[in-house]
């Protein structure tokens, strides 16, 4: 009864060929073109409680959140998978992947999908902590 799926005739090399290609240049081209979203700010007093917003700060693409209590959350929007930029959900209250599905809570957490952990420090908070 599963001989159909055993089959090595089931596999449609081409057909998968042109998916994987299509979502591989998807992912390029988030890659390259999320790079530069986000309002340049000179501070993060632009983020309201509640909100998540991708920002440029000091020349750095970075993920804001900040609390309905004002407590400020400030990550890297480099995905932990391939490096794809996220994306505010501001309906879920968290950053979405757009590559292959990854999840984060609103403070960087990972939830679900591919990524292998939470979202990390912003390069520019990195080196003045190193430098401390
Ligand atoms: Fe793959 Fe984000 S780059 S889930």
């Amino acid at each position: 009864p599963v001989a159909d799926l055993l089959t090595p005739t089931r596999l449609k090399p081409v057909v998968a060929a042109k998916d994987f290609l299509s979502e591989s240049m998807n992912v390029a081209r988030r890659l390259v073109a999320d790079r530069f979203k986000g309002d340049r700010v000179e501070s993060l007093d632009a983020v309201q409680n509640g909100e998540g917003r991708l920002l440029v700060l000091e020349g750095e693409q970075v993920a804001a959140y900040r609390e309905e209590n004002g407590t400020l959350h400030v990550m890297s929007p480099k995905c932990t998978h391939m490096g794809c930029t996220v994306q505010w959900n501001s309906v879920e209250q968290t950053w979405d992947c757009p590559c292959h599905g990854g999840r984060y809570s609103a403070c960087g957490d990972r939830i679900y999908g591919p990524p292998p952990q939470n979202l990390g420090e912003p390069e520019h908070l990195k080196k003045s902590s190193h430098q401390d």
